[in-house]
């Protein structure tokens, strides 16, 4: 997908998108980093739009290894269908039924999550039952990576893991966070 067509589809969906721009190469980097990709075999991403973080992944992921991505989006999961990689799971799907995808590819926990689910602008309920599910379906040691453009929902990384880090990405438009959290 282009960034033009992301910008439609933030427009007529701006409630459930959050934005209408996606993520540039240093927040994609930034959203990443922290992951061991030596160990790491299952990884979660939630909020995957049309892939532009789980390319990232993809380039550095364990042959072996898998990568199930969430996104409510038909559009946008269609992009995602479209890399034609055998270790994306697309998961055309909402981020809290975690455990489903999870059991169909056999694996007990993930390694690491990575978010850019816009938590600020789904109701609260709903964000705060999508991080209690990523911390359950987390291994311990595992990272918990948020991708946001504001920290108004700072608290629910907070109360699901405690420590939070947050670093500031300038080098995207608009200068975005990465929130990043350890179980
Ligand atoms: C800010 S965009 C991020 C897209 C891409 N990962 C990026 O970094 O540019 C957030 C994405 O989360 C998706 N989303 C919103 N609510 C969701 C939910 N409950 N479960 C899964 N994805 C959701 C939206 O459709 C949107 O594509």
């Amino acid at each position: 997908m282009s960034t033009f067509s992301f910008l439609l589809e933030g427009l007529r969906n701006i409630g459930t998108t959050g934005t209408i721009t996606r993520s540039g190469t240093a927040l994609c980097q930034a959203a990443i980093d922290r992951i061991d990709f030596t160990s790491a075999r299952t990884i979660v991403e939630l909020g995957a739009g049309d892939g532009v973080i789980t390319r990232h992944i993809l380039d550095r992921l364990h042959p072996d290894g898998k990568v199930i991505a969430f996104e409510v989006s038909e559009d946008l999961c269609n992009d995602m269908r479209a890399i034609g990689d055998p270790r994306l799971v697309v998961a055309q799907d909402s981020a809290e039924n975690i455990r489903t995808y999870l059991n169909q590819i056999g694996a007990d926990k993930a390694d690491h999550i990575v978010s850019a689910i816009p938590f600020a602008a789904l109701p609260a309920e709903l964000g705060e039952r999508i991080v209690t599910a990523a911390h359950e379906n987390l291994r311990k040691g595992g990272c918990y990576n948020q991708v946001h453009y504001s920290l108004k929902t700072k608290a629910y990384y907070q109360r699901a893991f405690g420590k939070v880090e947050v670093r500031r990405v300038y080098r995207n438009l608009p200068p975005a966070w990465v929130l990043y959290c350890r179980k």
